[in-house]
């Protein structure tokens, strides 16, 4: 299989992602190709680079920085590390940071890139499912606070992102499943097709056959590669992408990001999601059930007999996507069709709570 090549053109970046099996196998001549300076830092964490490290060896860089990657460790503290180790190896303005790691190591990496010396040049190599086709594309990066997840950030293009899914071999099975959610997440939004690939190939998906994988890791990032030039800051049509998220980040505070996987987290709040759709006329049942079965097909989630609707309700409200005091939502009309609401009240999300589960 030969390597594509998605452009993300976005105004303050051009890159390129390059996904194929094996392409690390040519790291030094796409680092090339993307123009980064030659003084390279590769960041990761001990047990990503333990079990593929080696796959970067030939390209040329020094010692790895190595830092935890539990999202708990997802803290300045933690990026306070790459600075030091940055700064004791005399990195210039003419460095560039090669993040190697799942969404954790990636967000906080990019973040010293985006901040040490006020910016150096950013490649992502993620290596979990979501970092593949969520969090290396888009420019996120950043920390937690003890205070609240995600505050402190910036908004970094990388230079170049760099996708070889053979890497997810060894990728537990609960974070693979993880990120299939986020692939939902695509296909629900802007792609029948996908939607349609994950439940007619999920044998072949779960056996991570590597072209049905490139398929649909490729369709993701072409998705988001998309989005996110269509709007680099998430004012308009990026908020999309936020389908299930406003539900499911309720559910991830509530139990103190502890419980649940970030995706299976979001797959609850599609669920959510499309429970008010539902309820409102503007989707079908038929779509909200092709929705439930695709979830339920892909593995069993993590119980919410013990949340309440209530709680949910009360961590929505400190929610970053309340603008001016209205919460904007996204609702699915339709599979591969989504529209954004700030009307939609208490007794709706209860009702729709209840219906998938939660504690009344
Ligand atoms: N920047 C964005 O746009 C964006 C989007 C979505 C999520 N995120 C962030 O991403 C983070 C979640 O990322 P994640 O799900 O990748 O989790 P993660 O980075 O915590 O990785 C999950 C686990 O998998 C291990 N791992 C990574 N690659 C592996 C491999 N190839 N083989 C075996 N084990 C491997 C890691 O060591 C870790 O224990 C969250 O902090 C979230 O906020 C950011
Ligand atoms: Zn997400």
């Amino acid at each position: 299989m030969n390597p594509i090549r998605l452009d993300v053109d976005t105004p303050s970046r051009r890159y390129a992602i390059t996904l194929g099996y094996g392409v690390l196998d040519q790291l030094a001549v796409l680092l090339d190709a993307a123009r980064v300076p030659a003084q390279r830092f590769i960041v990761s964490s001990p047990p990503i680079w333990r079990l593929h490290g080696t796959r970067l060896a030939g390209a040329g860089m020094s010692e790895p920085i190595l830092i935890p990657d539990g999202e708990r460790f997802k803290q300045l503290q933690t990026v306070s590390r790459v600075y030091e180790a940055l700064i004791r190896a005399n990195a210039d303005r003419a460095s560039t940071v090669v993040t190697f790691g799942g969404g954790v190591i990636g967000d906080m990496a990019g973040f010293a890139a985006a901040t040490y010396l006020r910016g150096v040049a950013l490649v992502h190599i993620p290596t979990t499912l979501l970092a593949q086709v969520d969090s290396a594309i888009g420019g996120k990066v950043g920390v937690n606070h003890a205070l609240g997840k995600n505050l402190i950030g910036a908004f970094y293009q990388p230079h170049a992102v760099i996708v070889d899914p053979s890497v997810l071999d060894t990728l537990p099975r609960r974070e693979f499943r993880a990120g299939l959610y986020e692939v939902v997440k695509y296909g629900m939004t802007s792609s029948p097709g996908l939607l349609e690939r994950l439940s007619r190939e999920r044998t072949s998906i779960f056996a991570r056959s590597p072209e049905v994988l490139s398929a649909i890791i490729g369709e993701s990032c072409r998705i988001k590669a998309e989005v996110v030039a269509r709007d680099e800051r998430e004012s308009g049509p990026r908020r999309i992408l936020n389908f299930g998220h406003t539900a499911g980040h309720a559910l991830e505070a509530v139990t103190k990001y502890r419980r649940f996987r970030h995706g299976e987290a979001i797959a609850y709040g599609m669920l959510v999601a499309a429970e008010v759709s539902v309820a409102r006329g503007a989707l079908l049942d038929r779509d909200r059930h092709t929705l439930a079965t695709l979830i339920a097909s892909l593995g069993p989630l993590p119980p919410i007999t013990d949340v309440t609707s209530t709680g949910i309700l009360e961590s929505m409200r400190h929610d970053k996507k309340v603008v001016a005091g209205r919460l904007h939502f996204v609702l699915p009309t339709a599979i591969g069709a989504t529209i954004i609401v700030d009307d939609v009240t208490e007794q709706e999300f209860k009702k729709a709570l209840k219906n998938v589960g939660f504690r009344s």
